[in-house]
């Protein structure tokens, strides 16, 4: 039984809630363990997951107000916690080789001292990220602060997390089916359910995309070619809105886009499509927006969303390049600068302080990639020698390199000091070694 179009509500993933607020933090505490769930009608499907939940829980932070997150690690294989996109002390970043064994748990301290942004947590143990994060450990943790809050944006139940990844079930089973670099996985899901449909209100909503896939590329799109204004991305609000027909999210990055339904007669239900790259049919159409009803609307898109500080001038430049063997070998490996990962070796020394350019290239031909890096948010400067469009604008923590492409961007290390990665963020490609270490200090 493959997966029926429409024919699921869209989940809306539960907010967490603190075991304790004393003392100025919020205190939590999460078991990662093995959950069967019905996600296919009728079928069950084990996953790994947060506290039983897929996807995991959410939370909710504010800037300045610090997390701690007692995770408990309850599944038959080790995991690192990462919250991506994060300025954390490398201690509490959840590297590749932060491993917290079965059996075992570990705190996580989480400062929150940079600005708003749209985060997200998940496994990165080194070669077995891959398949936990498909199997099901990724969430979802929305950092806010006043200055976003100022904003007259939809707000409550109109700003909704939509997290979307592909999966590749066994239909006779409901069995996931994990091999590295399957590119076939066949059901899109949304907040956890197949194709989903979900009923908004004739008005606006701030919908926040997140490409929580392990690899995939998503490039979407309304049914009516309507337009969506994108507000955000990686690393919170860009600096002025954009109007645009097709937003493009590679493994791991997020864009927040508002949808204003009331340009749509009660009765219209319009299909979310995918048309990204290597979209065959399954993956085509994500999700329905049914507009069911008519709602009061307040909320408001200004045209200056946020003044992003000056960027320092460069202290320092370097190159990146990104490869893996292409020609079809069973096992290829992936490269930065023509090495595989080895967490003994550091990369790249960064000057404690330091603002650098880094241009980073996509040195294959066929093979899409990603650029990540832990503990900054950057600035994109240029993408094929051209400024960037408006999309890219903000702050990034992850960019798209398509075969051949070549990015650069600009990051300022003042924030901690010691060894963090950076890599590609089809996680398939790091666990095959496509990631690096950079020691800052
Ligand atoms: Cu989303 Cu190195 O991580
Ligand atoms: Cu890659």
């Amino acid at each position: 039984a493959a997966a029926e179009r429409f024919a699921v509500p869209m989940p809306i993933v539960p907010v967490l809630k603190p075991v304790s607020t004393a003392d100025g933090t919020d205190t939590y505490e999460m078991t990662m363990r093995s959950q069967t769930k019905e996600i296919l009608p009728g079928l069950r499907t084990e996953l790994r997951t947060f506290n039983g939940q897929f996807p995991g829980p959410t939370i909710k932070a504010r800037r300045n107000r610090p997390v701690v997150i007692r995770q408990r690690n309850e599944l038959d294989v080790g995991v690192s916690v990462h919250l991506h996109g994060a300025s954390v002390p490398p201690e509490d970043d959840g590297g590749p080789m932060e491993v917290i064994a079965p059996g075992a748990e570990r705190v996580y301290t989480y400062p929150n001292k940079q600005p708003h942004a749209g985060l997200w947590y998940h496994d990165h143990a080194h070669h077995t990220e891959s398949e936990s994060v498909y199997r099901g450990l990724h969430g979802a943790y929305l950092l806010t602060d006043d200055e976003e809050e100022a904003l007259p944006l939809p707000k409550g139940e109109y700003d909704v997390l939509v997290s979307i990844r592909d999966a590749h079930f066994d239909t006779a089973n409901g069995t996931l089916q994990y091999q590295m670099g399957d590119r076939s996985r066949t059901t899109l899901l949304v907040n956890g359910a197949p194709y989903p449909y979900f009923q908004v209100a004739a008005r606006s909503y701030r919908l926040r995309l997140a490409n929580h896939s392990n690899q995939r590329f998503l490039e979407l799109r309304l049914e009516d070619d309507g337009e969506m204004t994108q507000i955000a991305s990686d690393g919170g609000l860009l600096p002025r809105p954009h109007t645009t027909k097709a937003v493009y999210l590679t493994a791991g990055e997020r864009a927040d886009v508002v949808v204003d339904f009331s340009r749509y007669p009660v009765g219209t239900k319009l299909v979310l499509k995918n048309t990204g790259f290597a979209a065959v049919d399954d993956v085509s159409q994500v999700m329905r927006f049914d507009v069911v009803r008519t709602a009061e609307d307040d909320s408001s898109v200004p045209n200056v969303l946020r003044k992003l500080p000056p960027l320092p001038e460069p202290t320092a430049e370097r190159t990146v390049v990104l490869r893996m063997d292409e020609d079809g070998r069973p096992d290829p490996k992936a490269y930065i600068d023509d090495k595989v990962y080895d967490h003994a070796r550091v990369d790249a020394h960064i000057r404690a302080g330091a603002s650098e350019v880094w241009t980073v290239t996509n040195a294959n031909t066929k093979v899409p990639h990603n650029f990540h890096m832990h503990l900054v948010q950057f600035r994109v400067l240029e993408r094929g020698g051209a400024a960037p469009g408006l999309e890219e604008a903000g702050l990034k923590d992850t960019v798209r390199l398509m075969p051949g492409e070549t990015v650069k961007l600009q990051a300022t290390f003042d924030a901690y000091q010691g060894e963090y990665v950076y890599h590609c963020h089809m996680l398939d490609h790091s666990a095959m070694g496509m990631m690096a270490t950079m020691k800052i200090g």
